[in-house]
């Protein structure tokens, strides 16, 4: 039985590697997500078939594995059900769920030692439980919050939340949590040691929406990733603590993927590390959006369409509002009627355009837009100046050029679309309002640029209806 367990470990660890393989490409990403399924259900059914887990003629200990599954199913389908907008939040929810269960295992296991075999609270053990308390409970408050943020839910502030000295506090805060947490792994038998390990968790429960806090709404898919990352972490110290080798290889790979996607993200921003954990971005963009008022020159669609039937080359630009507007199929229809015109029609997609990672792969390939069309913003620059008409939807700061020669904005040297360059430009959102960043756009006051105001879904539908045959062009 030992060794099928450990042989169904292997195939697991196995899979969940393939999984994130597989998920790097749009291409494989469906079998990478199911392979993951696969994984996590093989990893939980070898776990329960654990001697240690489930003697097969005890029912209670097995009712203690069904009952627990039985009930978490159902908020777990609940947040599958949440419209992709708001998946950067669902993310942050997962993550502070995983971070309290590493929480309360690292606390069980912690007590129940203690009084039944405190001889394995060895320095090695007592390192793990403390790494698994601290990260797990930080991960738990700091993901609400960051859920919280994302939702834009009424008592959270979107903007950063900052007072001075608050750097120093929340370093003193976690410093402390440390320092108990050094006593506790030479010392967990001592009378003072229960006491010390609640000082750790209360600690490291407010360290976490302290950190979280003082960072702006528009960086916390960042911080989820960071915060992926740390419950990544904590997984891995509960595998030490449990002696279960997969946990400390799925932990890992999450541990690590989290640190990775966040870095892709800080690179795509210019930002560094420290800047989005302790910037407080997202302050200065406020006074900056209250800028003069310059003007727009808005189009109709009728006369956008007379200019892309003139088009030989169509960049589009996906932003975040064709997520709002989930506009994702009419675009596909745009696509098709531009296409039966014989005009080259590609997608340059922003790596943070939108609010998570691949935001607009996964819109654009729900609609069924062939993936050779997505073109990475490195690729599609060069091209730009040949591009006759590039529309903007419902993008924003990925398409603003003062990214390129504005020192004092926020967004400064952050790689963008190069859409002024292009020798149209059609803007389509729903109002003046800025973009996340909260800063103004110079690319909707150039000469070149037109404004079709309206929801993404409504002005593309009118897009295609006077491309269409029977509007008579
Ligand atoms: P944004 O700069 O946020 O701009 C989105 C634009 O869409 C807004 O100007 C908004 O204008 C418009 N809009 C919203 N709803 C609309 C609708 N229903 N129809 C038409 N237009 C609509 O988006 P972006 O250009 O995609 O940039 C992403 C931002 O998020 C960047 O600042 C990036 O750094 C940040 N960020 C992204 C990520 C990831 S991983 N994607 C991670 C961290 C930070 P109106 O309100 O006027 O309509």
């Amino acid at each position: 039985m030992t060794t099928a367990i450990e042989l169904a470990y292997l195939f697991a660890t196995g899979l969940f590697v393939l999984s994130l393989h597989w998920m790097g490409d749009p291409k494989t990403a469906r079998r990478g997500v199911h392979a993951g399924m696969l994984a996590m259900l093989v990893a939980v059914l070898a776990t329960w078939a654990k001697p240690e887990v489930s003697h097969h003629s005890d029912f209670v200990r097995h009712a203690w594995v069904i009952i627990p599954i039985g009930l978490a199913i159902w908020p777990g389908i609940w947040l599958s059900l949440v419209p992709i907008t708001a998946v950067p939040q669902r993310t942050a929810l997962s993550h502070a769920f995983g971070g309290l269960a590493a929480g309360l295992v690292g606390t069980a296991e912690y007590f129940h030692l203690l009084s039944a075999n405190p001889a394995a609270l060895t320095p090695f053990m007592m390192t793990a439980i403390v790494a698994e308390i601290i990260l797990g409970y930080l991960t738990f408050t700091g993901s609400i919050i960051a859920a919280a943020k994302l939702q834009e839910v009424k008592w959270i502030p979107q903007r950063p939340w900052v007072y001075p000295g608050q750097n120093v506090v929340n370093l003193i805060a976690l410093g402390v949590a440390i320092v108990l947490g050094a006593l506790l792994i030479f010392n967990p038998n001592a009378g003072w040691a229960p006491y010390a390990f609640c000082g750790v968790i209360f600690l490291a429960l407010n360290f976490g929406w302290m950190l979280v806090m003082p960072i702006g709404g528009a960086d916390m898919p960042t911080v989820i990733a960071i915060l992926n990352s740390y419950a990544g972490l904590s997984a891995v110290a509960m595998g030490f603590v449990l002696d279960n080798k997969l946990l400390i290889t799925a932990g890992a790979l999450d541990g690590s993927s989290g640190l990775i996607l966040s870095i892709i993200m800080c690179k795509a921003m210019n930002r560094s590390f420290a800047n989005v954990l302790f910037g407080a971005f997202g302050q200065v963009q406020q006074k900056a959006a209250g800028g003069e008022q310059k003007a727009y020159k808005p189009e109709t669609p009728e006369g956008a369409g007379q200019i892309l039937e003139q088009a030989s080359s169509v960049v589009i630009v996906p932003g975040y509002g064709l997520a709002v507007a989930q506009a994702q199929h009419k675009v596909r229809e745009l696509y098709d009627q531009l296409k039966k015109r014989g005009i080259t029609v590609r997608f340059a997609i922003h790596p943070v355009a939108g609010r998570m990672p691949g935001h607009m792969n996964v819109l654009l390939a729900e609609a069924e837009i062939p993936y050779d069309d997505l073109v990475e913003m490195e690729e599609i620059n060069s091209d730009m100046p040949q591009c006759d008409v590039c529309i903007v939807l419902g993008a924003n700061d990925v398409v603003n050029p003062a990214a390129r020669f504005d020192k004092t904005s926020p967004i400064y040297g952050m790689p963008i679309i190069d859409a002024d360059r292009a020798r149209t430009v059609f803007a389509v959102k729903r109002s003046k309002n800025p973009g996340f960043a909260g800063i103004d756009n110079d690319l909707y006051f150039l000469d070149k640029t037109f404004m079709l105001f309206g929801d993404a879904k409504a002005v593309v539908g009118e897009l295609v209806k006077a491309l269409s045959p029977s509007a008579g062009h």
